[in-house]
């Protein structure tokens, strides 16, 4: 009886083959809509890189990566398309600067660059840089753009209508710092040039980590929005921003309590609603919420309170679950309840039994946005570069979304590539990009 009641309680976050058909539709709709300035959740940025690496690429560049679980720099030097090194530094982004001023924020981004070059002694050198940004924007050129909105963990004030790129130059050149920012780019775009460096067939990207995006290759002539330089173009990276999908309400045939739940907890409520059933900065959230569900309808022996479960719990659980054991599961869950709830065996399957749910949900958004732009590209084969924690540590993503990518895009042949590190690389890879093209205007 319990089993029973539970599935019902969760069938909302069950998905039918109808309804990804219909989430599928929407988002080819919505798609086609932002491509042509109609009122859409989704952005479809122009991201200005209109071509991909060709093996000619030449250089040393300094790279920031903002915006994922790590914030770096690194320096990056290229030799015939070959990166031959790659110093990088991680540094700690504390919540006062994630939620504070971004005029903080970018003096912080500089004061690490200051500290990078002066411990690799090039403090004095005329240096390029690229700035992966991993958030929404709405680009002017390769290297100027706006933040549209903040997503994530990040909620700094004082950025409406800033130039993101120009902001962190002025905070360069304030430390009397010899550093050009050349480009600006998503992690999506990174993940894209990096991945196409590896195998020319790619032409998609994804990002399944804190937050999920993906970019792919359009042919200009069906994008309505350019700013005037770009009219010669043939292809160009559009940034879809899928984590906004259905902000607008168009999805919210596939919304449920929990989500509801999730969203009103988050730091951005309202906004990224796609995302949150995705990214691994809401997966743990999402099994709180739904074990939070179950406990309201006595189906589950206590709520465990917001942010007590994360996105590697589900990992550890999952794992555990494929090898039919549940001390781990049990103990996680029994640290999520505060310590002083004993669970049986039988509430550790509950919870294996949703985080797959969950698990599954996520794989077959994710897939519904891949295949729909592997539908729209038509070409014969197309790698898609994937990076991400989520999946780079999830233990069945991938296979999953394998599986549901084939049932949607039957007539599609494609490969999954996991592109490592996607935006550092990118980055280096797209400056040395905008410098050829730079110089072919000349
Ligand atoms: C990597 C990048 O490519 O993937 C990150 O270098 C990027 O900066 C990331 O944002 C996405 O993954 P996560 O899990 O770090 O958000
Ligand atoms: C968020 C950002 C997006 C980024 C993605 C993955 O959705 O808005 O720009 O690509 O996270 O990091």
């Amino acid at each position: 009886v319990r089993a029973q009641k539970i599935t019902t309680r969760l069938s909302g976050m069950v998905l039918g083959g109808r309804e990804l058909a219909r989430v599928g539709a929407v988002f080819e709709n919505e798609l086609q809509r932002g491509l042509s300035e109609q009122p859409s959740s989704l952005q479809m940025e122009n991201t200005y890189v209109p071509e991909l690496p060709d093996g000619t690429e030449e250089g040393l560049f300094l790279a920031l990566d903002l915006g994922g679980t790590n914030f770096r720099v690194l320096l990056l030097e290229l030799r015939a398309g070959q990166l031959v090194r790659e110093d990088v530094k991680q540094y700690h982004i504390s919540d006062a600067l994630r939620l504070g001023s971004g005029e903080d924020l970018f003096n912080f981004l500089a004061d690490c660059v200051l500290d990078f070059v002066r411990s690799e002694g090039m403090e004095k050198e005329s240096l390029s840089l690229g700035f992966t940004f991993s958030f929404p924007m709405r680009q002017h050129s390769i290297h100027s753009g706006e933040l549209i909105t903040w997503t994530k963990s990040f909620k700094c004030g004082g950025m409406g209508g800033v130039d993101v790129a120009a902001l962190l130059q002025r905070c360069l050149h304030a430390r009397d710092l010899d550093v050009t920012v050349r480009v600006l780019l998503n992690d999506t775009t990174g993940t894209l040039v990096a991945g196409a460096h590896i195998d020319p067939a790619v032409g998609i990207a994804a990002i399944l980590g804190t937050g999920s995006n993906g970019c792919y290759m359009e042919r200009a002539e069906r994008v309505q929005h350019w700013e005037a330089a770009h009219a010669r173009v043939h292809d160009v990276c559009v940034d879809v921003e899928w984590g906004a999908f259905g902000d607008n309400g168009c999805l919210d045939f596939i919304r449920t309590d929990v989500d509801r739940d999730v969203d009103a907890h988050s730091l951005l409520a309202t906004s990224f609603t796609f995302e949150k059933y995705i990214g691994g900065k809401y997966l743990g959230e999402v099994l709180r919420a739904a074990l939070a569900g179950l406990a309201r309808a006595r189906l589950f022996p206590a709520a465990p309170a917001p942010a007590s479960l994360h996105t590697a719990d589900i990992s550890a659980i999952e794992e555990e679950s494929s090898r039919g054991e549940c001390a781990d599961t049990l103990r996680i869950l029994e640290a999520a309840l505060g310590g002083n709830v004993r669970l049986s065996t039988e509430d550790a399957r509950v919870a294996q039994h949703v985080a797959a749910i969950i698990s599954n949900r996520a794989a077959q958004l994710v897939s519904v946005c891949i295949a729909t732009l592997l539908r729209r590209m038509s070409r014969p084969y197309v790698v898609v570069a994937v990076d991400g924690s989520v999946y780079k540590r999830h233990p069945r993503i991938q296979a999953l979304m394998r599986r549901y990518i084939a049932l949607l895009a039957p007539q599609h042949r494609f490969s999954l590539l996991a592109a490592e590190d996607g935006s550092g690389k990118g980055s280096a890879l797209t400056a040395a990009i905008a410098a050829r093209i730079a110089a072919r205007a000349d």
